[in-house]
C-alpha cells in the first residue's frame, strides 16, 4: 500500500513500473510492424535481468505482459503512447520550443533517442533511486543524450517547482511538458498541485502532453484491490500502487485557463493508427476505453 512519502528503485513499488512500461515497449519493439521503437527499452530490462530478461528471449510465458487477456493490450497501449508522444515532441520543437520536462521521467528515453535542436534543455524529474538506474545503465551501456540532459531527483508530491527553477528552468520562455503514466500514482490533490504548477511555470507558447485514466467505480475499484492481493506477479501488486482517482480532466482544467487543449480517447488513436481493438477481455477493455491522451498549448 502507498504511503505519503514513500520511496522505491526500479524494482520496487512505484518504480517497478518504469520497468514494466519500458519491458512493454522492449516487447513492442520485437514485432515486424512497432507502432513505435524505443531501443533502449531493452538495455534497461537486460541491465536489471532475471524475469525482464527472459521475457524478451520468449522464456518467460507465465510473465503479465505475455498473458492473451492483458499482456498483448498493454503492449500496444504502450506503443501507441509512445507514438503519440513523440509526435507531441516533434511538435513542440518544430514550434521552437528548446525546454523539455519529463515529469516522472521513469525510463523515458527521449532525451537519448529523439532528434532535438541545438540549444535544447531536458529536464527529467523522478525519484532518486530511479534516475541513478537509467543514468547508470545508459552510461554503461554507451548512450550518450542528444541535447543537454538535467535531473531532477525529486518526489513529484514535494516542491518539484522550486527544484525545477533551482535547475535552471526559465519560466518566461517556453517549455514543453509531459506527464505519461503518472497521474494514476498520485492523490488527487498532488494532481492538482502537478496541475497547479505546470500553469504557473509555462509561459505563452508553452505545450503540454498528459496521458489520463477515468477512475473507476469505487466498489469495483476496491474489489480489484483485495482480489490483487492474492496474485503474486507484478499484475497483482500494481492495484496496491495506484490511487483510483482524478482531481479533472486535463483538457477541461488546462482550458480554463487558457490553453488550446485537445482530448483523443485511446481507442480513437488505436485506429487511426491501425490498431483497432476487436476482442478484448473485459479488464483490458476497460483499461483501453479508460485512458486518453491530451495535448495543449499555452496561448
Ligand atoms: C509507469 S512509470 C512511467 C515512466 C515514464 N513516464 C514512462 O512513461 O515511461 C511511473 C513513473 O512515475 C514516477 N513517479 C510516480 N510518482 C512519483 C512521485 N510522487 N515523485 C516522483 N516520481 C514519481 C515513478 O518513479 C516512475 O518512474
Amino acid at each position: 500500500m502507498r504511503t505519503d512519502k514513500d520511496t522505491w528503485d526500479i524494482t520496487t513499488s512505484v518504480g517497478s513500473t518504469a520497468l514494466f512500461v519500458a519491458a512493454a515497449r522492449a516487447l513492442e519493439a520485437q514485432k515486424p510492424d512497432p507502432l513505435a521503437v524505443d531501443p533502449y527499452a531493452e538495455v534497461f530490462c537486460r541491465a536489471v535481468g532475471g524475469p525482464w530478461a527472459d521475457l524478451l528471449d520468449g522464456t518467460a510465458p507465465e510473465h503479465p505482459l505475455k498473458s492473451e487477456e492483458f499482456g498483448q493490450h498493454f503492449v500496444t497501449f504502450q506503443a501507441a503512447r509512445t507514438r503519440y508522444f513523440d509526435a507531441y515532441f516533434r511538435r513542440a520543437a518544430e514550434a521552437g520550443v528548446r525546454q523539455i520536462v519529463l515529469l516522472a521521467a521513469g525510463l523515458d528515453s527521449r532525451a537519448y533517442r529523439l532528434d532535438w535542436a541545438a540549444g535544447t534543455t531536458i529536464f527529467e524529474l523522478d525519484q532518486p533511486q530511479v534516475l541513478d538506474f537509467k543514468r547508470d545503465t545508459l552510461a554503461a551501456y554507451g548512450a550518450v543524450p542528444r541535447a543537454e540532459r538535467r535531473e531532477i531527483a525529486v518526489d513529484l508530491r514535494d516542491d518539484w517547482p522550486q527544484a525545477l527553477r533551482d535547475s535552471g528552468f526559465h519560466q518566461h520562455e517556453p517549455s514543453a511538458w509531459i506527464a505519461e503514466g503518472l497521474l494514476i500514482y498520485l492523490p488527487a490533490s498532488a494532481q492538482e498541485q502537478l496541475f497547479t504548477g505546470i500553469d504557473s511555470l509555462a509561459g505563452s507558447g508553452s505545450h503540454l502532453a498528459v496521458e489520463e485514466g477515468r477512475p473507476m467505480d469505487r466498489d469495483a475499484f476496491q474489489a480489484k484491490v483485495q482480489e490483487a492481493k492474492s496474485v503474486d506477479d507484478e499484475r497483482g501488486q500494481w492495484w496496491q500502487l495506484v490511487y483510483n482517482e482524478q482531481h479533472a480532466p486535463a483538457a477541461q482544467w488546462f482550458s480554463e485557463r487558457g490553453w488550446d487543449a485537445e482530448a483523443t480517447t485511446l481507442l480513437d488513436y488505436l485506429q487511426t493508427v491501425g490498431r483497432s481493438v476487436d476482442s478484448a477481455d473485459a479488464e483490458a477493455a476497460n483499461m483501453l476505453a479508460s485512458i486518453t491522451l491530451v495535448s495543449a498549448v499555452k496561448g
